[in-house]
């Protein structure tokens, strides 16, 4: 057991008891970078975690693994831009659990830099049928199955760039900027129903989306990107999602929380 010196009983307790004992968390993008530190981190502190990733063969690999580590966890595949899909992804977790205390809207694309009167119809489409369509139609079913129980909490990775705007990225921008508009309208509609959604704010981060859209620049860009003059792991990020979703956040509602080493600041 680990102690503590403080006496407040609640940390004694949340310390003493894995944060996420038999609580079942969903994770679209589950498969790779933040998604994947999420459902480690969710995982190794008691949850059942649903893996929910259009990318079959990592997403069973990361389900293996951690169930070979004695987690709970289970991969769904799944197209976040498909109505069926994203209904099937809730379907199946619900069948198998039969209630989802936490879900992580996390899956989402970059855009490769473009001048807005150069982008194409079908650049938008797909950027925003992830980015935002996917966050929204997720967030219909999540919260769906949640409101018998009067209780859940939802969490959608949008990103510094939903903050601010970014030199020739406007439709990923809009598309990020849309997330936090979707979290703070659903956060006041839901509370009333037990139900709490936030949203993180990642900077800089080193995963395989920002690997393969900087290359050789990246330990550049790090160094200039934030006060902090680094890349950001996946697993800082994890950790603000999981508090996010854990009952030490229980008053935190409808929060657009940067985790960027200070980029905004
Ligand atoms: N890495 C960063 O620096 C950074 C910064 C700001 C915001 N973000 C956001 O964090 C989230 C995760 O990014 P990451 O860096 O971990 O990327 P990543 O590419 O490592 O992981 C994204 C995952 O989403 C999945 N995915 C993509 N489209 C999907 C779809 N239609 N249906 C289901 N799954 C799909 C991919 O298969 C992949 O497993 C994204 O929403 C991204 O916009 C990342």
């Amino acid at each position: 057991m680990t102690t503590t010196s403080t006496t407040n009983d609640t940390t004694v307790a949340a310390r003493s008891t894995p944060r996420f004992l038999n609580k079942i968390a969903l994770i679209t993008g589950g498969a790779s970078g933040i998604g994947k530190a999420t459902a480690e981190l969710l995982a190794s502190e008691g949850a059942c975690v649903v893996i929910a990733d259009r990318c079959c063969e990592e997403g069973n690999a990361l389900a293996t693994r951690l169930s070979r580590e004695r987690r709970k966890a289970l991969f769904v595949e799944t197209d976040i831009t498909s109505p069926a899909s994203v209904e099937s992804m809730v379907a199946r977790t619900m069948s198998e659990y039969g209630r989802i205390d936490c879900a992580v809207n996390n899956a989402g694309v970059s855009e490769t830099s473009i001048d807005l009167v150069d982008a194409s119809s079908e650049q938008w489409e797909r950027l925003i049928s992830i980015n935002l369509r996917g966050v929204w139609l997720s967030m219909q079913h999540e919260i769906s199955a949640m409101l018998p129980a009067g209780r859940g909490a939802i969490v959608n990775v949008s990103s510094r760039t939903g903050l601010v705007g970014k030199p020739r990225l406007a439709i990923y921008t809009a598309s990020k900027h849309g997330v936090l508009g979707l979290t703070r309208s659903a956060a006041i509609d839901y509370a009333p129903c037990g139900i709490r959604i936030n949203a993180v704010c990642p900077g800089l981060v080193q995963t395989p989306f920002v690997e393969s859209k900087f290359g050789e620049r990246l330990p550049e860009l790090a160094r200039t990107m934030n006060p902090l003059g680094r890349i950001g792991e996946p697993k800082e990020v994890a950790e603000c999602i999981a508090w996010l979703c854990s009952d030490a956040a229980s008053f935190v509602v409808g929060v657009s929380l940067p985790v960027d080493g200070g980029a905004v600041a």
